[in-house]
């Protein structure tokens, strides 16, 4: 069903997000029929209009029929109102000319955050008298416990829980809420997801993308922060979670919450033996050459940043207990690849004459999360012959061989679900701090403690990556 008439405003609208992601995800809606008239669209931004139309439209393909006249539709309904976010007389302005249902996203820097959510509730148009009025708070979400912590509190002085939708791109991405189908939407995978069939789970974020323009924030935030309390336990909830009682979004949000409670929060031992940080040099990837991170625009001088991070987390419950999990991610590696990998046990014994049990490879599910979305079961078959023997061999599920993916941007369903206000695939301030309150001893450690392993762009990261998962006698999932 097309969205309710509503007005959403995003301050920052004029910015990167907004091109590259926001805009595109409206014209794809607005092509769908998902919204339609019925959608205001008002950009605030704090300088002057220099041409709103134009500079939103520069990612959209306006050759294509559809896209033109999906955007010509959007233009009618697009304004501009420039003014600073932490001033408050501007707020005056945008209550007057705002009403009805409306929902504020937050797409600037995140030190605005707080300041925009107290101004609009100052100008009381956080209260929700003639129409729903909700939030969007982009990454990132605090910069440790702390600070995540102080923002909810923000937050959570102006408004409910239920009017905030913290976004996690990663929820929107189709494969992403595939893990939940998969997993309880058939019968076979969810009979062996424990740790009497489960050796060990694999979540691996792996990007050849270097650090690029984004130098200055980058620095001051890491691969840690940057992807794993966020991204990374999102895929691990997804993953680990009990199935919940219904696909409502509490019962959901309850679910991914209890599974980041049973992760154990490593001691300060572990917090130096079971986590490992790297840092690229030059070399090339992604058939692109890359220099190294350390002579990138914007990055201090002695910087201790790490673009490479890697951890084993233990999930204390009945399901996972003694099955560790091993996380990554990083930049300038030899591929980008968004995978989970679930290595099974090997089977008790090889019955098959001439077999040697260490030649059959136990059972491996890999959830291709990006590119080439899918999933891989790998598996043993017999040889063809009149002799007994085993080779291993694959069932692949391809997402483009069976679905038209469309050209989506991830977007589309997170903002239809913030005009229909369902918060399924939204962050509820426990998670966001559960998330935060496990990677804190492991930033406390790095804080005190050198610097990150080099590792050459376009390998698979630092060689510490592969002891801290060799020392328990497995191996890394190949990036590729
Ligand atoms: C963002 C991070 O949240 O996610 C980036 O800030 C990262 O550093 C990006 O590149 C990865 O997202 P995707 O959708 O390209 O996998």
């Amino acid at each position: 069903d097309p969205a309710p008439a509503a007005t959403l405003v995003i301050f920052g609208g004029a910015g990167d997000l907004s091109r590259r992601l926001l805009t595109p995800a409206l014209v794809n809606l607005t092509r769908e029929g998902l919204i339609g008239e019925a959608l205001d669209l008002l950009v605030v931004s704090r300088g002057p209009d220099e041409g709103i139309q134009q500079q939103l439209s520069e990612h959209l393909d306006l050759a294509d029929k559809a896209t033109k006249a999906a955007w010509a539709k959007r233009c009618k309904k697009l304004s501009y109102f420039q003014g600073e976010f932490d001033d408050p007389a501007n707020f005056e302005g945008l209550a007057q000319q705002l009403s009805g249902n409306i929902a504020f996203y937050f797409a600037t820097a995140a030190s605005f955050f707080g300041p925009i959510a107290q101004n609009l509730a100052k100008v009381g148009l956080l209260t929700e008298t003639d129409g729903f009025r909700r939030v969007v708070v982009e990454k990132p979400f605090g910069h440790d416990l702390p600070t995540a912590r102080a923002l909810n509190k923000t937050l959570l002085g102006v408004m409910e829980e239920s009017q905030i939708f913290r976004i996690d791109h990663f929820l929107g991405k189709e494969t992403v809420q595939n893990i939940m189908i998969a997993r309880f939407g058939n019968a076979f995978f969810e009979a062996m997801w424990n740790s009497r069939y489960i050796d060990h789970i694999q979540i691996t974020a792996a990007e050849t993308v270097d650090v690029g323009t984004r130098g200055a924030f980058y620095d001051a935030t890491g691969a840690l922060r940057d992807m794993l309390p966020n991204h990374l336990f999102q895929l691990l909830a997804m993953v680990g979670m009990e199935p919940p009682n219904s696909f409502d979004a509490e019962r959901v949000r309850d679910e991914k919450v209890k599974l980041l409670q049973a992760v154990r929060i490593p001691t300060a031992d572990e917090a130096k033996t079971d986590a490992v940080r790297g840092r690229y040099t030059g070399g090339t990837a992604g058939g692109k050459k890359i220099g190294a991170y350390l002579k990138a625009a914007d990055v201090a001088k002695g910087s201790k940043t790490e673009t490479y991070a890697a951890i084993r987390l233990m999930v204390d419950s009945w399901r996972w207990a003694g099955v560790p999990f091993y996380l990554r991610t990083g930049k300038a590696m030899a591929a980008r690849d968004t995978e989970i990998v679930i290595q099974f046990k090997p089977i008790a014994l090889a019955l098959f004459r001439n077999t040697d049990i260490s030649k059959i490879p136990a059972n491996k599910l890999v959830i291709q999360i990006q590119p080439n979305e899918g999933l891989d079961l790998h598996f043993v078959a017999k040889t063809p012959g009149p002799v007994i023997d085993t080779a291993p061999v694959e069932m692949k599920f391809r997402y483009a061989d069976s679905f038209d993916l469309g050209h989506r941007t991830g977007y589309e369903t997170l903002l239809y679900d913030v005009l229909i206000g369902d918060q399924s695939l939204f962050q509820r301030a426990d998670q966001v701090e559960r998330g935060w309150e496990i990677v804190q001893p492991i930033l406390r450690q790095w804080a005190k403690s050198g610097s990150p392993e080099d590792y050459k762009a376009g390998s698979q990261g630092p060689a510490g990556a592969d002891e801290l998962i060799e020392r328990d006698g497995r191996r890394w999932h190949p990036v590729d």
